[in-house]
C-alpha cells in the first residue's frame, strides 16, 4: 500500500514533467516475438486510425507516446492502480512504471506484459485482419483489452484509468473540438450521472470538430468525422468519465480514483500540457483479477469523393451496407469480441500453417544440385557506383553479425541460426495490418456503370492511399508491390481497387494513350486526372494494369471481368508494344531514383506483361463490327511478337560477362533487383527463361549486404518489397539470404516509424543517406512481403524449381523457357479447367 501522500507526489512529479521526453523509464527492454518490430502497431485500420508504438531509441508502449503513423505523439494514456499505486500504461510519464516484459505480436495482435508489484498487467492491441470479411474490414475501429492478474494469490485493490486527447483528429492542433457522451446512442450529458446501474452498453465517446471541413485532411489527419472511444462498466464496482483538462482529471483520479461522472466539459484547452482528455475510470475494488475493453476508432462517412458520370460523388463507407447506424456499428461491434477474437484467431493460424506449408513445414536448406561457380576476382560486379567500402563482400563474423554471403561456395548465407521460416512469418505477420490499414471500402456510386460482372451491388470499391510517399488514392504502382498480399488473402480486393481505374478510363475521364497513374492526387479525393496531368510512368503503369488484371484473373477464375475491361487492357498492350523494349527516360515506381533511360527491369515488366495480353487475347471475344464505331481495333499481341522481343530484351540487358542483368542498357557494368520477372514465374508465362533465374539467384548473393541486397548499384539503399519479390524468383540459399536479412534488418533497424520499404541495406539500417531522402512509413507495398505466398497458391513451394536448374548457364534464345501453354485458374479445379476449353469460354460461363 503507496502513502497517499506519494500518489500526490508522483502527481506532482508528473505535472511537472510532462514536457519532458524519457527514454525507457530505466526498465530492461522487453523481449520480443517473434522480431523486434521497428514500431509495433497499437490500432491500425484505415490511413486514419493508424496508432504505433514506437521501439526506436529504446522505446517502449509506457516510456513513449503512441504515435500517428506520421510519427506525431497521440495522447492515449493508461494507468492501473494497484494497491494505491499508479502504473502507467499505455503511458504516462513518470507514473511509478509497470516494467516491460515480453512483447509478442501475430498478424492481428500486438499483446505487451508488464509486471506491477503483486500483479501482472497485459495490454492486447487488436485490429482484426480478415480480409475475406468486407464489413468487419470495413469497420474503422479497434480493441485495447487490459488485465491485471495477481500473482501472489492475493486480492488487491484495482482501478483502471484511460484517457485519449483530441490529436486523433486533425482539429486538435487548432482547438475547435466538441465532445459528447452516449450510452445506448443517446447523448448522457446530463440524463445519467453515473449512479445508477450502468451494467449494460457500451459508453461511447464522441469526439467531433466543431466545424466541419469534409473531406479535407490536416497533416495527414482528417479534418471531418469523429473520434469514438468507447468502453464497458465491465463489472467494475464503480464505473466514472469525464471530459476536461489532463492535469483535472488525472489529479481527480489520483485523489479519488474516480471522475466526476457528469461532467463533460465543453471546453476545449488545447494540446499539450493541460491539454483537453476524455478519461474512463474503472474501479474494481479488492479483486484478484480484472479486465477492461476499449474500442477506439475514427468515423468518417462520407469517405471518399469521386468521379463519376453524374459529377463528383460522396462515398458512404461500406461499413453502413453492414449496420443501421455508428452507434449500432460501434455496439455490434462491441459485442462481436469473441467472435471476431475467434476469426482473426483462426486466419493467424491459417497464416501460420501457409508459411510452413511453403517451407514444407520448417525444411532446412536444401543442398544445391549444381556446383557453384567459383567468384572471379577481376569480375565486373559492384564495380560502378558503390563506394569501396562494399567492394569487399561481408564475410560471416560472428563477433559482429555481419555477412551473407557463405564464402565457401558464394552462395547466398543469410543468417546463421535464424530459421527462415520463422523470419518469414515475423515479416508478414507484422505488414498484415499495414496493408489492411492503407485502404477503405466504399459503396458504389448509384450511377455507377457497374454490370454483372463488375463490382456493383453487393460489392464495394476499394480505395488505397499511398500513405507516406504523396497520398494519390489507388496507385497502381503501389497496388502492384502489395498485390502479392491480395492475391495470396483475398484476389477480390484487387479487383475492387482496380475497377476505379477502368471506371475513370473507361468513362473518359482520362485523356493520355497510356495507363493512367491513380484516381486521384490526394486522398480521399478520388476525383482524377481529367487535364493527365498525374505522375506519368507510363510503361510502368500499363504493364502494371495488365498483370494485376491477368493475375487477378488466374487466382480467381472469373473471366467475365477481363472481358469487359478488354479494350482498355489493348491500348495499355498497344503502348507497351511500342514503347516497352526500348523504354524512354521514364520514371519506373522506384521514382525516388528519378527518370532514367533503357530500364532493365522496366523493359522486362513490359514484355512479361505483354506475354499476359497475348494469353488474355484467347480469353477475348473477338471484336464485332458494331464496336467498331471509331474504337480502335483491340490490338493483337502474338506469341511470336514476345518471344522477339524477349530476345532482344536478353541481348540489351544482360551484361556482356553473363552474370547478371544490368540495370540499364547502357551502363555496362550496372545491376539491380530484377524483381519484375516475379509475374513471370508467379503467372506462370513462361517467357524469361531460366538461366536468367539462375544468373540473378547468384548475382544477388554476390552483392548482398549486411541487410541485404542494395536495390541498384547506385546506392546502398534497398526495397524490402523488391527484395522478397526477388527473393521469391531465386535458388533456396540466396531466398533464405534475402528472407533472414529483411528479419535481422528488423531486429537492428534504427528507423523507429511504422515498417520502411526503404532503407539503407549497410550500417544503422536507417533511413536512405543520400541527399532529400525520402523517409517512407507505413506504406501499403508491405503487401509484397507475401510474394513468397503467393507462390504458395500457385501449388509452388520453397523446394519448387526455382533459379538452381541445371542446364547452360544461358541460353540467348529464351528456348529454356517455361512451357506457357499450360494455362488456368490457380486454387479453384474448377476454374482451371474452364479455361482448358477457350471456345467455351468465349461464349460464356461454361459450368
Ligand atoms: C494476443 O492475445 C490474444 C488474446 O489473449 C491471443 O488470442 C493471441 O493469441 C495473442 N497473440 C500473441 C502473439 O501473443
Ligand atoms: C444522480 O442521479 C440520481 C438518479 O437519477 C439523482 O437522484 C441524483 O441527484 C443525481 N446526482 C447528481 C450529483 O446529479
Ligand atoms: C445492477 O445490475 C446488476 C446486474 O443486472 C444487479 O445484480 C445489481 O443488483 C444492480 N444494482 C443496482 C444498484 O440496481
Ligand atoms: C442496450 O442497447 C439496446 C439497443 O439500444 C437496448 O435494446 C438495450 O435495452 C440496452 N441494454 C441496456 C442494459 O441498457
Ligand atoms: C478534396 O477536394 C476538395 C474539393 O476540391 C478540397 O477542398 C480538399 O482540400 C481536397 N482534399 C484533399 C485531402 O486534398
Ligand atoms: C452534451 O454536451 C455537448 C458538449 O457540450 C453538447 O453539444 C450537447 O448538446 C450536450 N447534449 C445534451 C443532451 O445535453
Ligand atoms: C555452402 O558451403 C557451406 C560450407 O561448406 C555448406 O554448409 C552450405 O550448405 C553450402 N551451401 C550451398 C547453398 O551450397
Ligand atoms: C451493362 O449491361 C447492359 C445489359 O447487359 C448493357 O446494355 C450495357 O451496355 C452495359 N453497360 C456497360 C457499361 O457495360
Ligand atoms: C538504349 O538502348 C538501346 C538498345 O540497346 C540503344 O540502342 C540506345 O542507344 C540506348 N540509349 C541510350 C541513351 O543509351
Ligand atoms: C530477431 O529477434 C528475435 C527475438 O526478438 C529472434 O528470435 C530472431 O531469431 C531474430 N531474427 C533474426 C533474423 O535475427
Ligand atoms: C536459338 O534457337 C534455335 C532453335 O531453337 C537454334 O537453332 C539456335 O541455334 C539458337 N540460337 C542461339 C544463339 O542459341
Ligand atoms: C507444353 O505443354 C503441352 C501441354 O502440356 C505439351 O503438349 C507440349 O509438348 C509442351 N511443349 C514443350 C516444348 O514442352
Amino acid at each position: 500500500m503507496l502513502p497517499y501522500h506519494l500518489c500526490l507526489l508522483l502527481m506532482a512529479h508528473a505535472t511537472q514533467s510532462l514536457a519532458l521526453t524519457f527514454d525507457a523509464n530505466g526498465d530492461a527492454l522487453p523481449a520480443y516475438s517473434p522480431a523486434r518490430p521497428p514500431a509495433v502497431p497499437l490500432a491500425v485500420r484505415t490511413p486514419y486510425l493508424s496508432a504505433w508504438s514506437s521501439t526506436g531509441e529504446k522505446g517502449t508502449l509506457n516510456s513513449g507516446n503512441p504515435i500517428f503513423w506520421t510519427g506525431d505523439a497521440l495522447g492515449w494514456t493508461g494507468i492501473v492502480t494497484v494497491d494505491g499505486i499508479l502504473q502507467s500504461l499505455p503511458k504516462l510519464p513518470n507514473y511509478l512504471a509497470a516494467s516491460p516484459q515480453t512483447v509478442a505480436y501475430d498478424s492481428s495482435y500486438s499483446n505487451f506484459t508488464f509486471s506491477a508489484g503483486p500483479v501482472d498487467i497485459t495490454a492486447s492491441f487488436f485490429s482484426p485482419v480478415l480480409p475475406k470479411d468486407l464489413c468487419r474490414t470495413s469497420i474503422p475501429l479497434s480493441y485495447l483489452t487490459t488485465t491485471v492478474q495477481s500473482t501472489d494469490g492475493m486480492p488487491h485493490s484495482i482501478q483502471f484509468y484511460s484517457d485519449i486527447n483530441s490529436a486523433w483528429m486533425a482539429g486538435g492542433a487548432n482547438g475547435f473540438m466538441n465532445w459528447e457522451i452516449f450510452r445506448n446512442g443517446a447523448s448522457i450529458n446530463s440524463t445519467d450521472n453515473g449512479t445508477g446501474n450502468c451494467t449494460g452498453n457500451v459508453t461511447v465517446l464522441d469526439l467531433r470538430t466543431r466545424v466541419t471541413y469534409a473531406l479535407l485532411e490536416t497533416s495527414d489527419r482528417p479534418d471531418w468525422g469523429r473520434v469514438a472511444y468507447s468502453t464497458q462498466p465491465m463489472g467494475a464496482q464503480h464505473f466514472s468519465f469525464q471530459s476536461g483538462s489532463a492535469l483535472d482529471l488525472r489529479y481527480n483520479y489520483v485523489n479519488s480514483h474516480g471522475l466526476a461522472k457528469t461532467h463533460v466539459d465543453s471546453d476545449y484547452h488545447g494540446t499539450y500540457t493541460d491539454e483537453a482528455i476524455f478519461a474512463y475510470v474503472h474501479d474494481f475494488g479488492l479483486v484478484s483479477s480484472a479486465e477492461v475493453r476499449y474500442t477506439v476508432g475514427l468515423i468518417q462517412d462520407p469517405f471518399i469523393r469521386y468521379l463519376t458520370q453524374g459529377g463528383v460523388a460522396q462515398l458512404e463507407p461500406w461499413w453502413k451496407s453492414c449496420y443501421n447506424d455508428m452507434f449500432s456499428m460501434i455496439r455490434l461491434h462491441w459485442d462481436d469480441f469473441m467472435v471476431t477474437q475467434e476469426l482473426a484467431s483462426q486466419a493467424d493460424s491459417q497464416l501460420a500453417s501457409d508459411v510452413d506449408a511453403f517451407y514444407e513445414v520448417r525444411a532446412p536448406v536444401p543442398s544445391p544440385s549444381i556446383p557453384v561457380q567459383t567468384p572471379d576476382a577481376s569480375s565486373t560486379w559492384c564495380a560502378t557506383a558503390l563506394p569501396t567500402e562494399t567492394l569487399a563482400p561481408y564475410l560471416h563474423d560472428s563477433s559482429d553479425g555481419y555477412g551473407f554471403l557463405d564464402p565457401d561456395n558464394f552462395t547466398g548465407l543469410g543468417v546463421p541460426d535464424a530459421s527462415e521460416s520463422d523470419s518469414y512469418y515475423a515479416i508478414v505477420a507484422l505488414s498484415a495490418r499495414q496493408v489492411m490499414g492503407s485502404f477503405v471500402y466504399a459503396i458504389p456510386p448509384p450511377t455507377s456503370s457497374c454490370n454483372v460482372s463488375s463490382p456493383g451491388r453487393g460489392e464495394p470499391l476499394m480505395f488505397m492511399k499511398e500513405i507516406s510517399s504523396d497520398g494519390n488514392v489507388n496507385t497502381l504502382d503501389v497496388l502492384f508491390p502489395a498485390a502479392p498480399f491480395f492475391l495470396y488473402a483475398n484476389p477480390e480486393i484487387l479487383k475492387y481497387a482496380l475497377e476505379t481505374i477502368f471506371q475513370l478510363q473507361e468513362g473518359g475521364f482520362y485523356p493520355n494513350g497510356f495507363t493512367m497513374h491513380d484516381v486521384g492526387a490526394s486522398f480521399p479525393n478520388a476525383t482524377g486526372h481529367l487535364g493527365g496531368e498525374d505522375e506519368a510512368m507510363p510503361v510502368e503503369e500499363s504493364g502494371n494494369l495488365i498483370l494485376m488484371s491477368y493475375a487477378y484473373y488466374k487466382f480467381s477464375g472469373n473471366s467475365d471481368w477481363l472481358r469487359t475491361h478488354y479494350p482498355t487492357l489493348s491500348q495499355s498492350a498497344s503502348y507497351l508494344l511500342e514503347f516497352s523494349k526500348v523504354p524512354a527516360a521514364q520514371l519506373s515506381t522506384d521514382d525516388f531514383a528519378g527518370t532514367m533511360i533503357n530500364q532493365t527491369n522496366l523493359g522486362i515488366k513490359g514484355i512479361i506483361a505483354l506475354q499476359a495480353m497475348s494469353l488474355m487475347s484467347r480469353l477475348s471475344p473477338t471484336p464485332s463490327p458494331e464496336d467498331g464505331d471509331g474504337a480502335a481495333a483491340p490490338v493483337t499481341v502474338t506469341d511470336a511478337t514476345v518471344r522477339a522481343y524477349y530476345r532482344d530484351w536478353e541481348s540489351y540487358g544482360i551484361a556482356p560477362t553473363r552474370d547478371h542483368a544490368l540495370l540499364a542498357y547502357q551502363w555496362r557494368s550496372s545491376w539491380g533487383l530484377l524483381y519484375n520477372i516475379y509475374f513471370d514465374k508467379l503467372l506462370n508465362l513462361g517467357i524469361v527463361a531460366k538461366p536468367v533465374y539462375t544468373m540473378q539467384s547468384r548475382w544477388y548473393a554476390r552483392v548482398s549486404q549486411l541487410y541485404g541486397v542494395p536495390l541498384d548499384s547506385r546506392h546502398h539503399y534497398t526495397k524490402s518489397d523488391w527484395q522478397l519479390w526477388a527473393a521469391a524468383t531465386c535458388a533456396a540459399s540466396t531466398r533464405r539470404m534475402f528472407v533472414t536479412s529483411i528479419a535481422y534488418w528488423l531486429n537492428n533497424t534504427v528507423t523507429g516509424f511504422p515498417l520502411t520499404d526503404l532503407y539503407e541495406t549497410i550500417g544503422d539500417g536507417g533511413y536512405p543517406r543520400v541527399p532529400d531522402a525520402v523517409t517512407f512509413k507505413a506504406r501499403p507495398v508491405v503487401g509484397g512481403h507475401f510474394a513468397l505466398l503467393a507462390l504458395l497458391r500457385t501449388g509452388q513451394t520453397a523446394s519448387s524449381e526455382a533459379g538452381d536448374t541445371t542446364g547452360s548457364l544461358f541460353t540467348l534464345n529464351g528456348t529454356n523457357a517455361l512451357n506457357n501453354t499450360e494455362q488456368g485458374g490457380y486454387g479453384s479445379p474448377g476454374h482451371g479447367s474452364l479455361l482448358v476449353d477457350r471456345s467455351d469460354e468465349i461464349r460464356g460461363e461454361g459450368t
